[in-house]
């Protein structure tokens, strides 16, 4: 056992804690102002942190979908897409965190972020590529319907069977799970843009929150439409 180890090294916190700088820091600004500034910081470093996890956890079930031909690892993504959207729903709730944003100190703060945006994360650009949207699927969609191919079945066939079709179905729950929660994060956003900042633009340059509502979509339309089929022509006696 390593026992020349501590806490702050593993985490490297030396570092970690060094890069919370408030612009507003230094200036004339109210203790209030830097403060809300540093929450401001802190919930999108965090964010940042927690994409990179939901990234990579996404990227190994795509790999699996990928690389494999059997169902030896299907119980690991099913663990990983619920984890991922556990993540999910952890993004979530720190945009409810950002609720208790003073309205006066971010109108105060908000000159120093210049041009900085949302919309510059290339994590969440490579999350929401992986995921796909209602109008295109993403590779993880798509890795999944080949996987499942190649196992002699289809999504329809594992849709339509429920739990009888076991671990397949079971990931198509997880998929949806992450779906739902993506969207309702992504609507979460636009419920607390709209408060903060009623219809004004953003300071990377969209109108807003009419943007961001134009954003937000279900993933995973094959399958809800695949499971709005099942309640074609089926009574309790046929079933
Ligand atoms: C007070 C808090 C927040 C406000 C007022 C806000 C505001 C906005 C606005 C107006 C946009 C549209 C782009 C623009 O013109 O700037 C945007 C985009 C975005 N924001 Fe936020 N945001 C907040 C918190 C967060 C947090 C905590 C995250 C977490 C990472 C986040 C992630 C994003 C992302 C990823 C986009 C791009 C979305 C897309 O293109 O679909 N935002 N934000």
């Amino acid at each position: 056992m390593t026992d020349d180890v501590t806490y702050q090294d593993y985490l490297e916190l030396d570092t970690l804690l060094s890069l919370q700088k408030p612009r507003t820091a230094g200036s004339a600004a109210l203790r209030s102002t830097v403060l809300s500034e540093q929450f401001f910081i802190v919930a999108h470093q965090a964010s940042e942190l927690w994409l990179r996890q939901t990234i990579a956890d996404l990227e190994a079930v795509i790999d699996v979908f990928t690389t494999t031909d059997d169902t030896s690892d299907a119980e690991w993504i099913v663990d990983l897409l619920h984890r991922s959207a556990g993540l999910v729903h952890v993004l979530h709730t720190q945009l409810i965190a950002l609720d208790r944003l003073p309205l006066t100190d971010f109108t105060l703060f908000r000159e120093v972020l210049g041009t900085a945006s949302g919309a510059q994360s290339e994590q969440f650009h490579r999350l929401a590529r992986l995921i796909g949207h209602s109008k295109q699927d993403g590779p993880l969609y798509e890795s999944f319907a080949a996987w499942v191919a190649r196992s002699g079945r289809t999504v329809a066939d594992v849709a339509r069977s429920g739990i009888e079709a076991g671990v397949y179905y079971r990931i198509i729950e997880a998929l949806l799970e992450l779906g739902n929660g993506y969207f309702r994060w992504q609507v979460g956003h636009v419920g607390l843009v709209t408060k903060i900042m009623g219809s004004h633009a953003g300071t990377g340059g969209t109108s807003g929150a009419e943007y961001l509502l134009g954003r937000c979509h279900l993933p995973f339309a094959e399958l809800r439409e695949l499971r709005g089929q099942a309640h074609v022509g089926l009574t309790v006696a046929s079933s």
